[in-house]
């Protein structure tokens, strides 16, 4: 958790280097400080006062898919959107991209944990994960940390040729090109980038003196350096982020805020959806239940309804709705209408983010120097320094593992940050990672406050699955998640590859 001193001074520093950048009067500046704590930030969405019985559209979910969504159909003026969002507004620090972790420990997360795993998570507590979603105007990009990477070629041609057009690569870059404002001068005239989007993507505005050597060493094993979203993803790359300016810009700010003045799209905030309304002969839904201050609200949708809830609460609210596995849903008491495999086939990139570098000299990301007032004034003055790194990582690198079973895909992601648990002298990443306190002490707590440098292996094709339960018919309990991560021990393999490579880069394969 963030200390209380930490946060006081931060808090103040806004506050007077808000005054100091504006030059308006500290009154004002008093004043628009409280509007963001209470919610209004300058150009956000207003919440709807009065919502209407009946929509064309109501999209669940306010989060990366919901907010293009709820823009892009509030194009035709002839359709009416009603977006329902179980999260408030974000506020200042929410956008401070180094604080990404500590966001994980407040109600902008939702505060998931997985179930106790058996072949994972044993160092947490209760062998629980924690499992972050976002819960907030913007969804889950209000919490992560925002490195900008698009998926790769042959998986999108793999969705398609399963039957699922308008999904091939090739349909997909089309939106990919058409969201985006890329921000790098040297990527301006690419062919896989361009200019105009709602959505702005820059790169961090600073660089530890460790990220170059971690390039070069890609470099030096032959791997391209350039632009990890050309056709080929195998390289080593300084990341490019979600952010303006320096500061998080997460869905809701990309692609609500510009639009917020279209009369046909009513946002309700805090209202969390408890049912899809479903007419189980037609199979057809017609319209949402929803609970905001202990209110419920029943409204239609005359044409659609768009589920954007994420990965883990979808499934959850389609449970609920009646469509998903029969006997679960009657072992939960819930009128099936439609039997799906919904939930099944839950597939997390696993990392392992425990290793630590040492180092001698103060080249990392320590949080006790997070209050060095040349860091704070940087990030509010000019949008730039260490505090504009998202969530610490600055650079990725996509490679195959020699286990990898097809070399057209990586199995491997190494995402290189200037920081590790030895510099988690607050214990924000412990608290996110929900890491038992025996185990930092043990493992950690001799090299506390020493400067090091971190590569978290991820795989990228997990090949074990596991599945998202309802606890129970309530719609306000906690879903039921089984991770399953390492269940099959291939991936466990691929694994300790990973962490073989970043300990003795001659591994790594070219
Ligand atoms: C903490 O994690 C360690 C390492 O996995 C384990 O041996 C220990 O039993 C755990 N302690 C608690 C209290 O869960
Ligand atoms: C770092 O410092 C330790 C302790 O002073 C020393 O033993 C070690 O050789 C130093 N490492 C490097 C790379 O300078």
């Amino acid at each position: 958790m963030i200390g209380h001193k930490t946060m006081f001074f931060l808090l103040s520093a806004a506050l007077v280097l808000e005054f100091v950048r504006g030059q308006r009067l500290l009154v004002q500046n008093v004043l628009d400080y409280y509007r963001d704590v209470f919610e209004l930030p300058r150009g956000a969405v207003r919440d709807v006062t009065d919502v209407k019985r009946a929509y064309d559209f109501i999209v669940i979910g306010a989060g990366s898919g919901g907010s293009v969504v709820a823009n892009r159909l509030t194009e035709n003026k002839d359709w009416s959107v009603l977006l329902v969002e179980a999260g408030k507004e974000e506020i200042l620090l929410t956008d401070v991209p180094l604080l990404s972790s500590y966001m994980l420990s407040t109600d902008y997360n939702w505060g998931y944990k997985a179930e106790p795993q058996d072949a994972a998570c044993l160092s947490m507590n209760e062998r629980k994960c924690s499992w972050p979603r976002g819960k907030s105007m913007g969804g889950t990009s209000v919490i992560n940390f925002m490195v900008y990477t698009r998926g790769f070629k042959p998986d999108y041609d793999l969705w398609a040729s399963l039957g699922n057009d308008g999904w091939s690569y090739k349909d997909v870059f089309k939106y990919f090109m058409k969201s985006e404002n890329i921000d790098v001068p040297s990527m301006k005239k690419s062919r896989f980038h361009s200019s105009g989007g709602f959505l702005n993507i820059e790169r961090p505005k600073w660089r530890s003196p460790l990220v170059g050597s971690f390039i070069e060493m890609g470099k030096n094993l032959g791997y391209p350096t350039g632009d990890s979203d050309g056709l080929t993803p195998y390289g080593f790359y300084y990341v490019l982020t979600n952010t303006k300016d320096g500061a998080r810009q997460s869905a809701s700010k990309a692609f609500l805020r510009p639009i917020r003045n279209r009369a046909n799209l009513h946002v309700t905030k805090r209202s969390k959806v408890t049912k899809i309304l479903i007419n189980p002969t037609t199979k057809t839904a017609y319209g949402v239940e929803y609970v905001k201050n202990n209110k419920k609200y029943t409204v239609r949708a005359k044409k659609e309804v768009i589920l954007s809830a994420g990965s883990l609460n979808s499934p959850q609210l389609l449970m609920l709705s009646g469509v998903g596995p029969e006997e679960h849903l009657k072992e939960m008491g819930i009128p099936v209408i439609q039997n799906l495999k919904v939930g099944d086939n839950m597939q997390d990139h696993v990392s392992m983010a425990g290793l630590a570098f040492l180092v001698n000299d103060t080249v990392s990301i320590i949080e006790s120097r997070f209050t060095s007032a040349r860091y704070i004034l940087d990030y509010w003055v000019r949008g730039e320094g260490p505090y504009t790194l998202p969530g610490g990582a600055e650079a990725v690198a996509f490679v195959s593992t020699k286990l990898n079973d097809d070399r057209r895909h990586p199995d491997m992601e190494l995402v290189f940050g200037p920081g590790a648990f030895t510099g988690d002298t607050g214990g924000s990443l412990r608290a996110c990672f929900n890491m038992n306190d025996s185990f930092y002490q043990q493992v950690y707590k001799p090299y506390e406050g020493r400067d090091a440098f971190n590569v978290v292996p991820v795989l990228l094709r997990p090949k074990s699955r596991g599945a998202v339960r309802l606890r129970s018919k309530n719609p306000f309990h906690w879903p039921l998640l089984y991770p399953n991560y390492f269940k099959d021990e291939r991936d466990l393999r691929t694994m300790v590859e990973g962490i073989k490579m970043v300990s003795l880069p001659n591994t790594i394969l070219r």
